[in-house]
């Protein structure tokens, strides 16, 4: 077969546009580019169907229970084992983090915000423009997360990264990437999510140039579908939605191909003469995948009060303790706000998770200005936070005649995590820092009035003797509390 063919038979005229995906979260998927490639019957036969080597990849133990078990069997031309020695990549990368500890990263409870950063003009590919902003916990100790942002400007160009520390959960907010995996290719356009366990080789291109995101990277596990609870057995993000690629392979030879591997926070690199793409066919359930946000079916409150952001979310990484993630990835997308006599927008609240949030267009219900698309935030565990002092204001000004009102053209996110992030140097002395975002709390004023109490508890006063001292004003806030 023609090389040529090989490279077509998943794209058309080098769009993504046309690409075929299977349809499912958590499936035992199969899919080869050449018929017959797949074995049958067996994972290693003594010799595979056209000559291919096969090649597991686990992203569980061996021994974890089956309903966590994940793992994926790749027919490829050559094993990924054929390379030359890693070595450490020069220049060294010094912005990725995977063990946080004093060395590398602070605590700070302060709330902190950033603006969106600027792409560089400089050639910039996917490996070069990431840097960890915070994190916690440790890829040796397979524990905890880190949570990266990336700017950049070219595609990756004879080269495929790796990440041997953890799953990849990516947000891309300006510029399409094109996503070439073992498994096949994804488009994944602002709006969408990637994730790329733990493992597989990739290479990202560009097809829009200047490009801006989000990563969140767990260790020790991977992402699940929430339980619905209550809800049923439908709603939030459908399995049928999230779409894995479908077998894809070339075999050009490419001397001087790089694999870029992501150990440990370092990077290493290791030469071969080959694409690591070379996977003709493969079966499993380990995978990487895609999910367009606007297919989320959000669920909210019909009466009164603002639902806890737990009700969106998308996927969520597990802790041992019922309940508890390491990470959650919560999405607030467009929805119709009904509630009545309530204060919409998020309340105040301090958290014993830690919240990093993002926006990939539009605006954000609790801020009325400053927190821009391609910006963050961060609020970790117990730091204050809510609606900004204008939200406030025009929320209150609206009383309670506001009617029911759809948010639109929105799509903010957040990353949530039971684990205290330390967050690095060059995040908190970025010149994209916000200094000024406590500011837009400091105007919160008081609203509290002894008449104000007395307006509303006209009908209880009127039991009393019709005085408004404050001891009656006391007496009838104990009593309306009770
Ligand atoms: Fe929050």
């Amino acid at each position: 077969m023609e090389k040529e063919q090989h490279r077509s038979i998943n794209t058309t005229n080098g769009s993504l546009d046309d690409l075929k995906y299977q349809s499912g979260f958590g499936n035992s998927f199969s899919s080869e580019a050449l018929p017959g490639a797949l074995p049958q019957g067996q994972n290693s036969p003594l010799v595979c169907p056209y000559g291919l080597y096969a090649e597991q990849i686990s992203g569980t133990s061996f021994t974890s229970p089956r309903k966590l078990n994940e793992r994926s069997w790749l027919y490829r031309i050559k094993p990924s084992v054929t390379h030359e020695p890693f070595k450490p990549r020069v220049p060294v990368r010094g912005k990725l983090v995977s063990e946080f500890d004093k060395s590398n990263s602070s605590t700070t409870p302060t709330q902190l915000r950033w603006k969106p950063v600027t792409v560089p003009d400089s050639p910039t590919d996917f490996i070069d423009g990431l840097y960890t902003v915070c994190g916690t916990g440790s890829s040796f100790l397979r524990h905890g997360y880190a949570i990266h942002m990336y700017t950049a400007n070219k595609s990756m160009d004879n080269c495929a990264f790796c990440n041997a520390d953890g799953d990849f959960l990516i947000v891309p907010q300006q510029g399409r990437l094109w996503i070439t995996t073992e498994c096949g290719k994804l488009q994944v356009s602002p709006g969408e999510i990637a994730i790329l366990p733990q493992g597989f080789r990739f290479a990202i291109d560009l097809p829009d140039g200047p490009s801006r995101g989000y990563v969140a990277e767990i260790f020790g596990t991977h992402f699940q579908l929430p339980d619905l609870g209550p809800i049923g057995a439908n709603g939030l993000a459908a399995p049928r939605d999230f779409l894995v690629p479908i077998a894809w392979f070339e075999e050009d030879y490419k001397p001087g191909y790089t694999i870029v591997q992501k150990f440990g926070g370092e990077l290493f690199t290791a030469r071969q003469d080959f694409s690591p793409f070379n996977v003709v066919a493969w079966h499993g359930n380990y995978v990487p995948y895609k999910y367009d946000l606007s297919k989320f079916c959000p669920y909210n409150t019909v009466l009164v009060d603002h639902s806890d952001p737990s009700i969106n979310t998308v996927l969520t990484a597990p802790t041992d303790k019922p309940g508890v993630a390491l990470l959650d990835f919560v999405i607030f997308p467009p929805r119709w706000l009904v509630a009545e006599h309530t204060f919409r927008p998020p309340y105040y609240h301090r958290n014993c998770m830690s919240e990093f949030m993002g926006l990939i267009y539009g605006g954000y219900e609790a801020k009325s200005d400053g927190f821009l698309p391609g910006g963050a935030s961060l609020h970790s565990c117990m730091t204050p936070h809510g609606p900004d002092t204008k939200t406030y204001e025009a929320t209150i000004a609206r009383g309670n005649e506001a009617g029911p009102h759809k948010i639109t053209d929105t799509m903010a996110f957040m990353f949530e995590s039971c684990l205290m992030p330390r967050v690095c140097p060059w995040a908190l002395e970025s010149p994209f820092m916000d200094p000024d975002y406590y500011k837009c709390w400091i105007g919160l004023r008081s609203h509290f009035s002894y008449e104000g109490m007395n307006a509303k508890s006209n009908d209880l006063k009127n039991e009393h003797d019709g005085s408004a001292d404050r001891a009656t004003v006391v007496e009838l806030i104990s009593k309306t509390m009770l």
